[in-house]
């Protein structure tokens, strides 16, 4: 059985195959930079609509395969910007409609998830999910994927964005950030913000870039910047794993691109002697092979959705999915 995925949560259009042995035959994709300023969802939607025929060609070209030859279609069906999700959603409905086959909608962050058990063999994971829009700290329990921490305000990624932006350092923001850290000497002293388990970055944001304005040497800001809020994602998921004892720590999404991030999270899961994975670059960003695996799984396992249940939900949350393949 052959599953395409298709991913439109946020920046990138993703077309992904995957075969129902876990084979990932196909991952395409494009993303939406916008020229100035942050995401604008219409215009992130407008792009998926324009790209979405190339990257399906392409994912087809890639798995050599014909479109009549895929038996189920998959999509992201939240969280992310509801018009994103939109035209995501409509090509699956378009798809399956057309060749007369089943469509899933699929919840994007357990996609994450799910493709890195597949690929990198991890078991029962505690997962840093980063990225410019997610920022949760992942484990299964009791029948659930639970949040065990998670940002109160904006996500890790737009942090370093926007910092990056604020003080004129070109996108990308996040590796450019991490590369100018590298030259960093001193630490500057930075809010560091856990609540309970939950994490928050937007008073490090803006305490960084007034510390830019003040005069502050931007090497050493980019580099205290990151020590301290990778010192808060260690420290909340440190925590997960202690309180849930799994001897498994994943770092995903376009932020675990950071090797400072990677090198503290491996560093944290040795002392707690536990396995550190991070699944490659192409299936860490979001990409349509996840959400192909990730429907793969909820079909297998005799989950249905009929046409009217393919809605797309802006704010669905990991811990509302029955995960009934575990
Ligand atoms: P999502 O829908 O999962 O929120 P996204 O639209 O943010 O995803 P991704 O490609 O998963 O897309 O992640 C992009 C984010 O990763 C950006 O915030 C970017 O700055 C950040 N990033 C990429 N490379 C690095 C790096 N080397 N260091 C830090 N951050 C990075
Ligand atoms: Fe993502």
């Amino acid at each position: 059985m052959l599953c395409l995925g298709i991913e439109g949560t946020a920046h990138t259009f993703g077309v992904g195959i995957v075969s129902s042995k876990g084979e990932v035959v196909a991952n395409a994709s494009k993303t939406y930079v916008p020229e100035r300023g942050g995401i604008h969802p219409r215009e992130a939607a407008r792009f998926h609509a324009a790209n979405a025929r190339t990257v399906l060609d392409e994912a087809l070209r890639e798995a050599d395969v014909s479109l009549d030859e895929i038996d189920l279609v998959a999509f992201s069906q939240g969280p992310g910007l509801g018009p994103a999700l939109r035209t995501a959603a409509t090509a699956a409905r378009a798809l399956a409609v057309w060749l007369d086959i089943p469509i899933l909608g699929v919840n994007h962050c357990i996609a994450h998830v799910e493709i890195g058990r597949l690929t990198e063999g991890a078991r029962d994971p505690v997962t840093l999910y980063v990225s410019g829009g997610n920022t949760q700290v992942i484990a299964f329990d009791a029948g659930r994927y639970r949040v065990f921490g998670e940002t109160l305000d904006i996500p890790v990624g737009n942090c370093l964005d926007v910092f990056a932006r604020e003080v004129g350092i070109p996108h990308p923001g996040g590796p450019n950030v991490e590369r100018l850290a590298r030259d960093g000497k001193h630490y500057i002293p930075l809010p560091y913000v856990v609540k309970g388990m939950d994490l928050s970055f937007s008073g490090l944001m803006t305490e960084a870039v007034r510390k830019h304005r003040a005069g502050a040497d931007l090497r050493d800001l980019c580099f205290s910047l990151q020590e301290t809020a990778f010192a808060a994602l260690v420290e909340v998921t440190e925590r997960a794993v202690a309180h849930t004892e799994k001897k498994e720590v994943m770092l995903t999404g376009g932020v675990a691109a950071n090797k400072r991030l990677k090198e503290m999270l491996r560093l944290m899961a040795s002392e707690h002697k536990s396995k550190f994975f991070a699944p490659p670059m192409k299936l860490s960003v979001d990409n349509g092979a996840m959400i192909s695996w990730a429907g793969i799984l909820a079909y297998k396992h005799g989950v249905r959705h009929r046409l009217e249940e393919t809605v797309v939900k802006q704010r669905w949350r990991t811990d509302e999915v029955d995960v009934v393949w575990r």
